[in-house]
């Protein structure tokens, strides 16, 4: 029985993991689904993203010029640096299937980043087109 119960949990595992690899899965759904209501939106721009993600903006207190590429890098499928030095997994589920699937996760990374590089927060429609670019990237 024990034996049993151990093997169904395994095949969870694996069915888990063999539908994170196919793509947008349930979770990254519901977070697009939730970004969608905030937004008042009934779809998203994966070019709208495409230019967040590489807009370049000069900080007003440290005059630096500061993009989410400044620590993702211009490839969201690389890793990262963050400014610590420490590395970041790429950015695109595709090549980091846990990408965008834990709503606190990214309600937090987006509040800390956004204002970081553009100091704002980033919008809902924001999140929801950078969420779908990194989606559309294979
Ligand atoms: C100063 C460095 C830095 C910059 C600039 C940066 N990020 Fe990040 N980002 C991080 C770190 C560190 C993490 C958390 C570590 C990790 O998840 O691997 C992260 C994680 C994220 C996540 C979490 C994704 C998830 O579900 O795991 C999102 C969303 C995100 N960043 C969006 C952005 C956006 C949008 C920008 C540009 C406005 C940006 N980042 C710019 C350092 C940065």
């Amino acid at each position: 029985m024990k034996t049993f119960k151990g093997l169904a949990t395994l095949a969870a595992v694996f069915f888990a993991g063999s539908v994170y690899a196919a793509g947008p899965n349930a979770q990254m759904s519901q977070v697009l689904d939730g970004l969608k209501k905030e937004a008042g939106a009934a779809s998203f721009s994966a070019e709208e993203g495409r230019k967040l993600y590489n807009a370049k903006r000069t900080h007003s207190q440290k005059k630096e010029e500061r993009s989410c590429t400044t620590c993702h890098t211009s490839n969201p499928a690389a890793s990262g640096k963050s400014t610590a030095g420490k590395v970041i997994e790429p950015l695109s589920p595709s090549a980091n299937p846990q990408r965008f699937t834990d709503p606190k996760k990214v309600e937090k990374w987006f509040k800390r980043n956004c204002e970081w590089v553009y100091e704002r927060e980033c919008t809902p429609k924001e999140k929801g087109d950078f969420i779908t670019y990194m989606m559309s990237l294979k």
